[in-house]
């Protein structure tokens, strides 16, 4: 794909400091935009901004979505032409501990997002990031497609779910006739790729136990999801943002970014091809039935992702996997972070040729 209409932009990504806005803010830097970052200042459990140095990198600004003030501080600030909004509580398990900080960030920071967004003419596209989990999970085999009814169980699928219908309102009520504007939702499930350490997801559990000589423990190791890399999404997401500048009549809308039923695997082949390739470590299996409730199974249906923006998946699962634990394996074993990113990103863009 050609993301080459990013060159010299004035790009904003908010969740900056996270782990999808560290890799999103990396290869903007590649195509030579001009990035601006929005979110908290980097967790002690993510240490990927910091690694790859990004703060002094990008035109960082450290600040908390759920206050409107400083969003427009930011805004007036940073005076973007496009826009990826990024910045969440991503954690179902988390939104069971704290439901309201989850609802106030993903849905009133959304809302102060989208408030700023309509009072700055200058910010030409916007790229909504919400969530597979915004589907309401009906639990079948079949995937679901942009038109599928939303909805969600947990606090965190809820807010997600929440999120699209505050952007959908915003769109039709503020933005369908604002000229040289335009914007679109994306949704893609769990991602994995080097430098996450957030509590409570599979791969850095699993990095986390194996460097410190420990047995990863599964709760659910039938439960299946659509793994992909990173770097899959994000592709979509950039050419999303590149078709919302010149073709926005076909853009706008929500858009599936998952992978193909192949990368549909379990928690258990997961992790037994992360300990193969990480080269030792161990693994048990405990099933808690007292787990709070988390959805089975969920794929996504890309075919407009596809046909409409000739977006592919470039990485199988094992290939995913890969190049996932090696990140770790190699800045474990002391390579520059910033190295290693570089040439996995540069290896993403060769095979997407
Ligand atoms: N990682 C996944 O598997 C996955 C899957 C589907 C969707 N998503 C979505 O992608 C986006 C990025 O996820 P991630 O995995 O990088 O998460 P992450 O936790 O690594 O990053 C979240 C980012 O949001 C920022 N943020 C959180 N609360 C904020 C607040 N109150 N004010 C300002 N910034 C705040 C954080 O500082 C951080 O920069 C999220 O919207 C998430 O819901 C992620």
């Amino acid at each position: 794909m050609d993301y080459s209409i990013f060159k010299g932009r004035r790009i904003l990504v908010t969740g900056s400091t996270g782990f999808k806005g560290s890799w999103l803010c990396t290869w903007l830097l590649h195509l030579g935009a001009e990035v601006s970052g929005f979110a908290l200042a980097p967790a002690a459990d993510a240490p990927l901004f910091d690694q790859l140095n990004l703060r002094n990198r990008i035109d960082q600004h450290d600040g908390d979505i759920r206050d409107l003030d400083t969003v427009r501080a930011m805004m007036s600030a940073t005076q973007p032409e496009i826009i990826f909004h990024l910045a969440a509580q991503p954690l179902v398990r988390y939104s069971y501990d704290e439901p309201k900080e989850t609802f106030d960030t993903n849905v009133s920071g959304a809302v102060n997002l989208l408030e700023a967004v309509r009072e700055n003419e200058g910010v030409k596209a916007l790229v909504f990031v919400t969530s597979d989990k915004a589907y309401r999970n009906k639990e079948w085999i079949w995937g679901y497609r942009e038109n599928d009814e939303l909805g969600g169980h947990d606090p965190y699928s809820a807010s997600k779910a929440a999120a699209e219908l505050v952007f959908a309102s915003y769109q039709d009520s503020f933005f369908k006739n604002r000229q040289g504007f335009a914007a679109a939702s994306v949704r893609a499930g769990n991602v994995i790729g080097g430098g996450d350490m957030s509590l409570d997801r599979i791969v850095p559990d699993c990095i986390r136990a194996m460097k410190n000589g420990d047995e990863i423990v599964l709760r659910n190791p039938n439960s299946t999801r659509p793994w992909q890399h990173v770097l899959e999404p994000l592709s979509g997401y950039m050419a999303v943002a590149a078709k919302l500048l010149t073709d926005p009549d076909e853009t706008i809308g929500a858009w599936n970014f998952g992978p193909d039923a192949e990368n549909v695997r379990t928690v258990e082949e997961l992790t037994k091809t992360a300990i193969d390739i990480w080269g030792n470590g161990s693994l048990r299996i405990e099933r808690d039935e007292n787990q709070p409730h988390e959805a089975n199974l969920l794929m996504l249906i890309s075919d407009k992702a596809k046909s409409l923006l000739g977006w592919r998946v470039h990485w199988d699962f094992t290939a995913a996997v890969t190049n996932t634990v090696q990140w770790y394996k190699r800045v474990d074993a002391g390579e520059d972070p910033i190295k290693v990113t570089d040439e996995q990103l540069d290896t993403f863009v060769g095979d997407a040729k």
